[in-house]
């Protein structure tokens, strides 16, 4: 399996603190936000990630990340012109997935306690067409929202909806395949003028199409200064080494 991090965007619910800089540079306790989601995709057991840049500081995100070597993972990085969504991010990245099923992870989101290898796996060898991971939030209106039916299943996905439906939200973890992309290829724009994961995910609901289980471990995004704090609680609370090697000061290339 392949990983994309998506780390475009504008980051504008940061601002001041991104006004110069990539959202994916600021710290999350000990460690740049950017290497949650890779430490994430590593502890999948994937090594090929594109990393998907955009915005403010995008020499900065290359300079800190390199090749990946020092990591264990091989880097490849394509840049995003314009803040078009999520699903447009994804859609950047066709010729580097090729075949393969992929997993998306968004480059704010910090996962702690369930390393997912098994999930990744299942997916891998399964039928389903995507997948993603739940979790119960008290504030799901800042987030896509799952609409669940009387046995569970997921039957449908709002982004930020007014009147959330369930306190349960698509965090910003995806499976997908090759076909993904004819899928985002036909998307329309969302009112906000955004291409969304949530309208990819409504695609392969029903006949079993979509993977949806809630997410064991810890959760937290990182886009508000509220939820940047939280993150950084959580990385605090439960400070594991992870995949990545311990944090680096910045790599070097060897000579
Ligand atoms: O965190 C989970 C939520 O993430 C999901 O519940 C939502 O369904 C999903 O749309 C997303 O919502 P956000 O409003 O939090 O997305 P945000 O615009 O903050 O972007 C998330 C990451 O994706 C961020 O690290 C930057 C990257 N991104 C975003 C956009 C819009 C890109 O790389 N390119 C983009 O064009």
């Amino acid at each position: 399996m392949k990983g994309l991090v998506l780390a475009g965007g504008t980051a504008s619910r940061l601002y001041p603190l991104t006004i110069v800089t990539n959202k994916h540079l600021l710290p999350i306790y000990d460690r740049p936000m950017i290497y949650y989601p890779l430490d994430t995709l590593a502890g999948m057991g994937i090594r090929e990630v594109m990393v998907i840049v955009g915005g403010k500081s995008v020499g900065d995100v290359v300079e800190l990340l390199g090749d990946g070597r020092h990591f264990g993972l091989d880097l490849t990085y394509r840049y995003q012109r314009g803040a078009l969504g999520i699903a447009h991010a994804i859609g950047l990245a066709r010729d580097f997935i090729g075949d393969e099923a992929f997993c998306v992870l968004l480059g704010d989101n910090i996962l702690r306690g369930d390393p997912l290898a098994d999930t990744a796996r299942r997916f891998e060898e399964g039928a389903w067409g995507a997948g993603t991971l739940l979790y119960e939030v008290p504030d799901p209106e800042r987030f896509g929202v799952a609409e669940l039916d009387a046995q569970g299943a997921v039957i449908g996905f709002e982004e930020k909806p007014e009147q959330p439906k369930s306190n349960l939200i698509p965090i910003g973890v995806y499976f997908l395949r090759q076909d993904a992309f004819d899928v985002i290829d036909r998307l329309a724009p969302s009112g906000r003028g955004e291409f969304e994961i949530t309208d990819v995910l409504n695609h392969y609901i029903g006949d079993g199409g979509l993977f949806a289980e809630v997410y064991t471990g810890s959760w937290a995004d990182a886009g508000t200064v509220p939820s940047l704090l939280r993150a950084a609680e959580l990385a605090e609370r439960e400070d594991i080494e992870g995949t990545l090697p311990a944090p680096v000061a910045r790599p070097m290339d060897p000579a």
